[in-house]
Order: C-alpha cells, then structure tokens, then sequence
C-alpha cells in the first residue's frame, strides 16, 4: 500500500511550563495568553487550517486541560449568545472550531524536549508525513507560513524547514541551516546545528518552528540521547534524517515578521502588530501609540 503523501495531520507542542511568564502562568497555560483577543494558540492553529490540515493533534501536559475545552463547543454559551442575536461573535467561534473528530490529544508526561514531544505523537500521526507546528512562534506574513512549507513540500517531497534570517549575535538561540543558495526561497539544507556556540553558526538562517516532516523521523527520535541543554533534540533526529539521501531536507525562506512569544518582548510586540493589523482597532491603536510614546 502506498502511503498518503498529502499532509493532513499537524503536531502542536504544548506541554512547556511556560516559566518566563510567571506568575500569569501559574494557573493558566503560556499558549492561552491572549494575542489581542485570541490565545496564542488559536492563531497558530488557524494558520494550519488555512494551510489545509485536517487533523490537529495537540501534545499536552499536567496542568492544560483549557487548551482541549478551549477547542470544543462551550453550549451555554453558544446558546446564550444565540440567544442574544450576537451572530457574529457566535458565527465567529464556530469558523474557528475544528469539526468533531479532528483533534487529538496526547501527553508529554515527562519534560524531556521538543524531541521527545513529537515522538509522543507517533501513534496518532501514524505512518504519514505531518506538520509541526511550534505554538511560541507567531508567524504574521502576507500568506500563512505553513501555506508555503506545504507548497514546497509539494515539489520537493522529502522534510521542509522554513527558515528566516536572524542577527549573528542570536544565532545560539536557535536551530541554525546552511543551505545551497542562501537567496533562494526555497534551498537544499546542507547542514543542521541546534544552538551553536556564538561565532561557530553555518549561516544567521534560523528554524522558526514550522516543518513538513517524514514519518521517518520518529524511530529516529526513539533511539534518540539527549543532546543540547540535556534535552532530547528534534534537531538532532533532523540530522540523522537527513544523512539519508532518500530524505532530503529543504528550506523555506518566510518573508515575513516572526513573533517570538516565548519572550515577553516578542509577545508584547505581537500585541501591538497584530491590533494594529486589524481594521477594527488598528486605526485607534496606532493613534493612542503615537500619544504614548
Ligand atoms: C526550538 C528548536 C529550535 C528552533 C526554535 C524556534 O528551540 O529546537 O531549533 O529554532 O524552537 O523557536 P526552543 O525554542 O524550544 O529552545
């Protein structure tokens, strides 16, 4: 039988602690902090719907259960907004519901890495390419980044990266590539590193948390020791991957602005670009910033 090559499942890590949000993050989980008036993790589950999955699989934790009823129906409301006549916000929650049947949820039930989070979604992604999508990174661009990793991938088979741009002296904040052409939109990785040293990075390209994936990343997770921070590394499954030619790894270069809302800065700037992106608030927003500063 041959497999699906059409990718329909996307995997959203959610099980971090969220630590650099304390005390907000106490009681609430990091991913349901609101970006103007959506948790950041409904943005990022938008952009995957708008790139066509189907399936969303989220891979939680202790303490984030909101995240699952956040995705289902809240009947009392819904009946009292129906109720009140407030279609619009009604009609608006429902557009924004996956259909009964495509979510799943699974836990991480240790913290050992973004490595180890995937490879918890092995049974339910199955022997299928999917896409992973990582909730702190807000990717605001004229089309949704998963979009154009899946359009490649559409081109290229194998695993798609998308990739952007950073100054040197953040490259050991992230996964870095070197790729074939490094103007390219689209470009062959040549090699992978999680965190370089400062000074030892192939190119300032970093992974910003979006990637088409093999199915054949998750034995290699599996067998997987811990590897930068003591952490079980995607990147380094990545890298084993990719030692086989029959796995090729691709870059996507995202033209537009990431929002790093693992860091208070990135999240008060999301804040501020995605009001002044909306029609309803951004006019007022840009006039009361003007005033503030
Ligand atoms: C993870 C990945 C890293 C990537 C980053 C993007 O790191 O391991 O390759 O560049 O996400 O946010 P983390 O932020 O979990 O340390």
């Amino acid at each position: 039988m041959t497999r699906s090559k059409r990718i329909r499942k996307a995997v959203f890590p959610v099980a971090g602690l969220g630590t650099r949000f304390l005390p907000a993050t106490k009681a609430i989980p990091k991913e349901m902090l609101t970006v103007v008036d959506r948790p950041v993790i409904q943005h990022v589950v938008n952009e995957a719907r708008e790139a066509g999955i189907e399936h969303f699989v989220f891979v939680t934790g202790r303490g984030k259960a909101c995240i699952e009823d956040h995705f289902d129906h809240q009947v009392e409301l819904e009946a009292t907004l129906s109720a009140k006549k407030k279609t619009r916000e009604l009609d608006e929650l429902l557009a924004e519901l996956p259909e009964a049947g495509r979510t799943s949820f699974t836990r991480q039930q240790a913290p050992r890495g973004l490595g180890h989070a995937v490879w918890c979604a092995r049974d339910i992604v199955g022997d299928e390419p999917f896409a992973l999508l990582l909730p702190d990174m807000l990717h605001h661009g004229a089309r949704p980044c998963l979009a154009e990793l899946i359009e490649a991938y559409e081109r290229t088979g194998g695993n798609v990266i998308a990739v952007s741009p950073v100054p040197e002296d953040q490259t050991h904040q992230y996964g870095i590539v070197g790729v074939e052409d490094t103007a390219a939109k689209v470009s062959r990785i040549t090699s992978m590193v999680e965190k370089p040293p400062k000074g030892t990075a192939p190119s300032n390209l970093h992974v910003t948390g979006r990637y088409v994936l093999e199915p054949e990343i998750f034995p290699l997770l599996a067998k997987q020791e811990a590897g930068a921070g003591g952490e079980i590394q995607l990147t380094d499954a990545m890298i084993a991957l990719s030692r086989e030619s029959r796995h090729p790894f691709h870059a996507v270069r995202f033209d537009g602005t990431i929002y790093d809302c693992g860091s208070k800065i990135g999240f008060l700037l999301a804040n501020v670009a995605y009001g002044l992106a909306r029609d309803d608030l951004g006019p007022q927003l840009r006039a009361a910033l003007k005033d503030l500063i």
